[in-house]
């Protein structure tokens, strides 16, 4: 049996044979479906991109139906046990594990570049004193570029290599800031001799002493929790990502719209969401009553659902383990109890269970957060740093693809046709209720 679909165009009654490769048909191969040679041939429309492939990618799998996760075909699961968060970062942009030499090559290379140019801090000075850290985080980001005109180039390796290098860096360190600058406090410096997730626990939390010491249960859990949210294939954010790159801009502007794109609620906002979700129902007892008014179509139920898993997402399930051992240090965070009570109700409900609504990677990862100290506000950036070497692999992965071209989707004109102008006083007069036409 060939490869191929056979398309029968029932306005025309000719006949097409379509190939077939990796499970998909190429959007394209629609266009030579014309009622006459001046048709422009047939489109496909997917608004929300629900079954169109964009990229041919070796990053990140997932089946969804099944839950599970890969990078680079390591199970997820692994990963959050065995491997750092610098080390996962090496796998996703290069492709492979790290050697020794090579992982503290990349260690050195990414501490030694967590200082950011004083300009920056004059500019976070600017914002003001109660900015939200995910609005200061794009346009920090941003402006990085404009300290590296180089970044242009993004033909050359090199340069692509050094910014990688960059972002990956100096993402902890604005985020951080933002923080401080929230509070009032003074910037703290990266401390060079400590870890990634240390390092920034340090310039979020230290004060007056020497060196700020973590517990080290608290710096894994923040580690597992980078790891989990390194990648994630063609999210929003991702495409997002994608698409500004394929512009060739440089990659602090395409990264700052893809740090855009994460921080909707839809998305990587949603761990904030959930937070505020949980702290709204305030008790276990008003859990029923919550879920009817979601099940009512009053809002949704925060952190449960995706768009990809139809199934328990694997994230979670680590974040749910992850969070037993954040809270034996920390105490149990009381929120916990609502959110155990929600998931249970949840998974017996038929209106989740027959829209395979689960918990999503947003639904415990807040509660490890605030446990930690760090504030809610704080939880969408929290998510765009490890997800900034996603999106740099994504980005790198992209830029030399050499199917890819500029991102240009069509549109289905649903318009006016071709009107006269009409001069403004022969216009009727009064005014319409412009909002209702948004
Ligand atoms: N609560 C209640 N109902 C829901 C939810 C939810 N969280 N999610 C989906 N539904 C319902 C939805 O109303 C629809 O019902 P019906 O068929 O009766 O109209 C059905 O399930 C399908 O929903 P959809 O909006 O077509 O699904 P989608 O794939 O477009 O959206 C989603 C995926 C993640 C945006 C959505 O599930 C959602 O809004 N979840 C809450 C926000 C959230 O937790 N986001 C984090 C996602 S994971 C991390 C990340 O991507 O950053």
């Amino acid at each position: 049996m060939p490869d191929t679909l056979t398309l029968t165009d029932n306005r025309t009654g000719r006949t097409y044979e379509v190939p077939i490769e990796d499970g998909a048909v190429r959007a394209n191969a629609l266009r030579q479906v014309k009622i006459d040679e001046a048709d422009f041939g047939l489109m496909s429309y997917d608004p929300a991109f629900l079954n169109t492939a964009s990229a041919r990618s070796a990053i990140t799998f997932i089946d969804g139906d099944a839950g599970i996760l890969r990078y680079r075909g390591y199970p997820i699961e692994q990963l959050a046990v065995e491997s750092t968060y610098l080390e996962t970062a090496f796998l996703l942009l290069f492709g492979e594990l790290p050697t020794k030499d090579e992982l503290s090559r990349f260690e050195h290379e990414l501490t030694y570049h967590t200082f950011v140019h004083e300009n920056v801090k004059t500019l976070m000075t600017g914002f003001r004193y109660d900015a939200y850290p995910m609005g200061m985080f794009v346009s920090v980001v941003a402006a990085l570029g404009t300290l590296y005109p180089e970044a242009s180039k993004v033909d050359d390796p090199d340069v692509r290599l050094a910014q990688v290098i960059r972002l990956i860096a100096k993402v902890p360190t604005i985020s951080a800031w933002s923080y401080r600058h929230n509070k009032g406090l003074p910037y703290v410096y990266p401390d060079n001799d400590l870890g990634f997730a240390e390092n920034f626990l340090s310039m979020m939390f230290k004060m007056a002493e020497p060196t700020y010491s973590p517990d080290p249960t608290l710096v894994r859990a923040l580690e597992v929790l980078f790891i989990l949210h390194a990648d994630h294939e063609q999210n929003c954010s991702t495409n997002a990502m994608r698409a500004i790159g394929s512009s060739k801009v440089d990659p602090y502007s395409a990264l700052a719209g893809a740090a855009a794109a994460l921080y909707g609620p839809l998305h990587g906002g949603a761990n904030e969401a959930v937070l505020r979700m949980l702290a709204q129902i305030g008790d276990v007892k008003h859990v029923p009553e919550f879920v009817a008014r979601v099940k009512s179509g009053e809002g949704r139920l925060m952190g449960f659902g995706h768009r990809v898993y139809k199934n328990y997402d694997p994230r979670a399930k680590i974040i749910k383990e992850t969070a037993d051992s954040v809270f034996e240090v920390t105490g149990r965070n009381p929120l916990l109890d609502i959110a155990l009570e929600l998931e249970k109700i949840a998974l017996e409900d038929e209106y989740f269970v027959s829209r395979k609504l689960y918990p999503n990677v947003d639904f415990y990862s807040g509660l490890i957060y605030q446990a930690l100290g760090l504030p809610t506000s704080m939880f969408p950036v929290l998510f765009a740093i490890p997800r900034t070497s996603g999106w740099l692999s994504q980005w790198l992965e992209g830029i030399v693809d050499p199917e890819q071209k500029i991102a240009r989707p069509r549109q289905i004109y649903v318009g006016a046709d071709e009107r006269n102008y009409v001069p403004i006083d022969r216009r009727a007069a009064g005014s319409r209720d412009l909002v209702a036409t948004l």
